[in-house]
Order: C-alpha cells, then sequence, then structure tokens
C-alpha cells in the first residue's frame, strides 16, 4: 500500500457518539493530522455498546455523510466510510442478523469488535462462533491490549485458523521494546497473525497517524509479510468482500505416542 492510499480502519473522529472527537471542529483538526500523515481514507469506528454508547446505524450512517460533505467544503482530501467498534455482548449475533450494526467500511461482512480488557467474558468465544455462522467475518480490535492475551497470546491461533481476524493499533508498534503491549503485537506480527492495521484516534493524545508505525512495522521479523497480507485485508474491507489469508505461522506442539 503506498502512504498516499493508506487507510485507517480504525478511528473515533465522529463527534458526540463516544469518548472520541467532541465536536465538528475536533473532527476536522484530526481529519488535517490523518491526511498530513499519509491516509487517504478513514473508517469511523464509534463505540457500541448497550445502554452506554447506543449508536444506531442510521445515526452513524448520517453523521459520516455530513462529515464527508464538511471535509469537501473545507477542502481536506479524506475520503471517510462508515463502520462501528462493537463492545461484544451475548446479543451481538442477533443484533448483527438483524442489521443494526455498521460493518466495517459500511457494507460487506467484516464486523470490528472488542470486549473486556481485563478479564475474558464466558461468552467471547462462543458469540465470535454465533457471528461467523451468521455470514460474518469478525474482527478484533488491539488484540495486544487485553491482559489475558498479553499472558498467553496463543489463545488467539484457534480462532484466526478459524477465520477471525486480528486488527493492531499502529501505536502498539512505536511503544518501549519491553512494553506488554508492543511484545503482544510484535509476536502477532511474526507469526503472522496480524491482518488490519488502525489507528483507533479518539483526540490529540491519540492521534489518527499510521506512517511511523507502517515504517517500523517494515523492520520487524514478519513485517514485511504483514505489510503483504494487510493491503490484502483492507482492500477486501473497503470492497466489502471476502478473502482467503494466508493462516499463522504457528507450529503447533507433536505429539509423540510410545
Ligand atoms: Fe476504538
Amino acid at each position: 500500500m503506498t502512504a498516499a492510499a493508506r487507510v485507517d480502519v480504525h478511528s473515533h473522529l465522529l463527534p458526540g457518539l463516544d469518548d472520541g472527537a467532541a465536536d465538528w471542529d475536533e473532527a476536522l483538526t484530526l481529519a488535517r493530522t490523518a491526511v498530513a500523515d499519509g491516509t487517504a481514507q478513514l473508517i469511523l469506528t464509534p463505540h457500541v455498546y448497550p445502554e452506554v454508547y447506543d449508536n444506531r446505524p442510521e445515526t452513524i450512517r448520517g453523521l459520516t455523510a455530513e462529515f464527508q460533505r464538511r471535509l469537501d467544503a473545507a477542502g481536506v482530501p479524506l475520503r471517510v466510510r462508515p463502520g462501528s467498534e462493537v463492545f461484544l455482548v451475548p446479543e451481538t449475533a442477533r443484533a448483527w442478523r438483524r442489521g443494526e450494526l455498521v460493518p466495517l467500511g459500511g457494507e460487506g461482512p467484516y464486523v470490528l469488535v472488542e470486549w473486556n480488557m481485563i478479564a475474558l467474558p464466558p461468552y467471547v468465544e462462543g458469540v465470535l462462533f454465533e457471528l461467523q455462522a451468521a455470514g460474518a467475518v469478525p474482527v478484533v480490535a488491539h488484540p495486544e491490549r487485553y491482559l489475558p492475551v498479553q499472558r498467553r497470546p496463543e489463545w488467539l491461533v484457534p480462532l484466526v485458523e478459524r477465520g477471525v481476524w486480528l486488527q493492531i493499533t499502529a501505536s502498539a508498534l512505536l511503544r518501549p521494546r519491553r512494553d506488554p503491549i508492543r511484545r503482544t503485537a510484535e509476536w502477532l506480527v511474526r507469526r503472522g497473525m496480524v491482518h488490519l492495521i488502525g489507528s483507533d484516534a479518539h483526540n490529540a493524545h491519540r492521534p489518527p497517524q499510521l506512517a511511523e508505525a507502517y515504517r517500523e512495522l517494515g523492520r520487524l521479523p514478519g513485517g514485511m509479510e504483514t505489510l503483504a497480507v494487510v493491503e490484502r485485508a483492507t482492500a477486501a474491507v473497503l470492497a466489502g468482500e471476502r478473502i482467503d489469508l494466508p493462516r499463522p505461522a504457528v507450529r503447533r506442539r507433536r505429539r509423540f505416542w510410545l
């Protein structure tokens, strides 16, 4: 992916919907930051969390269209698309089947999901399965931030093997080398388990920047292979089409029968 065509698949720039941008001024300022950093397209993924952030699809799609009009009027060369970051609850697959969730990019099977960072809710694996059975491709947002994943990243291997995608946060690759978030992200990169990269931008402290992380990724073991996967996966998300991607490069423990 050339820098001019870079796509940010995770951001909280739509104002007033969650803990991201507060108003249109901040949204436009962040959009200019993204463009200056080389981003050409950006998917808006406001949190969807029952009773906390009850963001309806029509609200997200309507505000995305308004944001595009404001960007065009201000001469900011950025294309925005709708999406959502869905906090998994036991009813999430039903909401997907009813069309109550905005897929990543606005159309297609990809849905960005997250859950509690501290402890794994017992229903998560079942709901990911249900989403897949309902035709979705779940994309786990920032897997490197979950404490149980930092302790045992192998837990993600069977999920990825059955078709769940992982989206790391760009800034994870720019943390100190021994930081557990960075170490987990690098573990995933080495094993070919990273499919998408996003900024998870919220504000000036968490800005919509990708370029430096892409440069760092190119220097990591497995980084060039990951860049190739990210390019294909990002194109598939924008097209709303399914693709088959390489399986994770994790060696299974062999069993010896005596
Ligand atoms: Fe997010």
